[in-house]
Formats: C-alpha cells, structure tokens, sequence
C-alpha cells in the first residue's frame, strides 16, 4: 500500500461487478467513493469494506445530469481528486425490438451512455488534480457485435467504446489514461434485474466468470493502463471477422446463440 491511498470512484457499486470492484480497490488499500441509487444496498456494502470509515457512499441516479453534478461536487469535498473512475454502472434489455418500449429504451441509454458522458465531464476536473489519472469504462464483449434479442444493451455499449476511443484522445494532454474493459458473461444480479418483457430466457450462467474476477482486471488497468482490454479471446475476435466478413460473423453467432435465430438471407 503506498503512503497516499489512490482515490476511486466506483458508479454501480450497489451490487454485482461494482461491488466486487470496490471491495478489492479498498483491499488494496484505496479510498472508495460509492454510487449507486439503492443507498441501503451502497452502506451495505461500504460497512463491509476494509477501513469501512475511509470510505463514501453517495446515492446518484445517472439519468439525471443534475444528481451527477450534486454528487461529484460531494465527492470533490470528501476527497479533493480522483486518481481512478471506474464507470462500471450500467443495465441490460432482454427484448427483441419488436417488444421494446420506448420509455425503456430512452432510460437504458440515459443510464449506458449519457450518464457515462455526464460523469466523464463532472469527473474532469478531480481527474486533472489526481496522481497518474484512469479511467476505466465496463463495456462488454458484445460492444463489437450487435446482437439479436439484446439489440438496444449492444448498441449503448458500442457507444460507450466509441466513447472511450474518443476520449482516450481528448485527454490525452491531460495525461488521463482511457481504458476500455470488455467483460465477458459474469455471475451477477445483472440478468434477474434487467427488463425482460417477454420472459426470453437468459444466457446459460455455467462457465459464467466471478465478479471478483473482472474486478481483479480493472486493478491491472489501473497499475498498468492500456485502450482496451477483452475478457473473452471468442469475442474478440468475432469482433474481428464482423468487420472483414460480416456474413460469416452473422453465421457464427447465429450457430454460436442457438436459440431459433436465423442466418440472414443472402
Ligand atoms: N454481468 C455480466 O455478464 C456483464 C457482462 C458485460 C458487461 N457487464 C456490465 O457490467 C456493469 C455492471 O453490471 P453487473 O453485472 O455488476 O450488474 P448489476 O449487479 O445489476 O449492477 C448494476 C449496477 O448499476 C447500478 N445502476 C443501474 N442503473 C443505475 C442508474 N440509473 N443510476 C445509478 N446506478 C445505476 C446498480 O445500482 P442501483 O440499482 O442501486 O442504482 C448496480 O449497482 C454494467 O455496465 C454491465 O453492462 C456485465
């Protein structure tokens, strides 16, 4: 543990990756500011922690711009700067689009992508007064591909991708490295809380990876930055074969998904 404790921001610490994520960042010796909207489940979690007093919670919904700003301004009382930002808050859409609701669609995207760019901006200025600033964006392996039934929760995280390549560049001059985490399947209340309308069943879990797991690599980006990190060798580079022949991509997650998807017609 260094002398000065890093200063993490954890969004979506109430459960699953976020919570894994704060509670290895506080056993490596982090002060961890929490945020979440379920103020009960981020305290649950905080008293848990190694040196549960070190820590915050702050309750923010992020799709609303003006909670971001209260809270980062809160964070910016309590604890000055900000040496990482693990935009890890997020939810998922089980629905074809035909089964979509607007209403839904518009809070998935507030939450997956404008909450990310209203945090990004809000976090700025306490990144520029940190120690060798990171930024890590919990993406997912399907932020390459667009899949079928998941449609709406693929495209938000491409958009968070693009977000990361861009902005790896615009603070660049500031010195804030931009790292984007692609996780793969993980154990988490993730798939029992997203909305899913018309009951599709879910992914299979066996094989799933542990929260702790993904946790463990958002700490070997922020000791060791890089633009982008995949947790799944199969994705990414389907991700890959989608660019340069997106037919063959289609047939190999159609085979790969099962489920009665169809290949599309040529
Ligand atoms: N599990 C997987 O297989 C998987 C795979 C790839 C990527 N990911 C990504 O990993 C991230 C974490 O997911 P998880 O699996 O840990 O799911 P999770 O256990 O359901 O956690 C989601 C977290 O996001 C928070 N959140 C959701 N909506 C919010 C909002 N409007 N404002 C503030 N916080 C909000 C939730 O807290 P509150 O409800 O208390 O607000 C919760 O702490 C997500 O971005 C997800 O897309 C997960």
């Amino acid at each position: 543990m260094s002398a000065t404790p890093r200063r993490a921001l954890v969004t979506g610490a109430s459960s699953g990756i976020g919570e894994a994520t704060a509670r290895a960042l506080a056993s490596a010796g982090y002060r961890v500011a929490l945020w979440a909207r379920r103020t009960d489940e981020l305290e649950r979690v905080r008293r848990s922690l190694e040196r549960a007093d070190e820590h915050r919670s702050f309750s923010c919904d992020l799709r609303d711009s003006a909670e971001i700003t209260r809270a980062m301004r809160e964070v910016r009382d309590t604890f000055g700067g900000l040496e990482l930002l693990v935009q890890n808050a997020g939810h998922g859409y089980l629905a074809k689009v035909e089964e979509t609701d607007s209403a839904q669609l518009r809070s998935l995207f507030e939450t997956n992508v404008v909450g990310v760019l209203d945090v990004s901006r809000a976090a700025l200025p306490l990144l520029r007064a940190g120690e060798r600033p990171v930024v890590v964006l919990m993406s997912s392996i399907v932020a390459r591909r667009g899949i079928p039934g998941q449609v709406a929760y693929a495209a938000s995280k491409a958009a968070l991708n693009s977000i990361g390549e861009g902005l790896r560049i615009e603070w660049a001059r500031d010195r804030i490295h931009v790292c984007i985490l692609d996780v793969g399947l993980t154990r988490t209340p993730f798939f029992a809380t997203q909305p899913n309308p018309a009951r599709l069943s879910g992914p299979n879990l066996d094989g799933a990876a542990r929260a702790e797991d993904v946790a463990s690599s958002v700490l070997a980006l922020d000791r060791s930055p890089r633009p982008e990190l995949y947790l799944s060798a199969k994705w990414r580079l389907l991700g890959i074969v989608n660019v340069l022949a997106p037919r063959l991509a289609d047939r190999l997650l159609v085979r790969k998904l099962g489920g009665g998807w169809s290949v599309p017609p040529r």
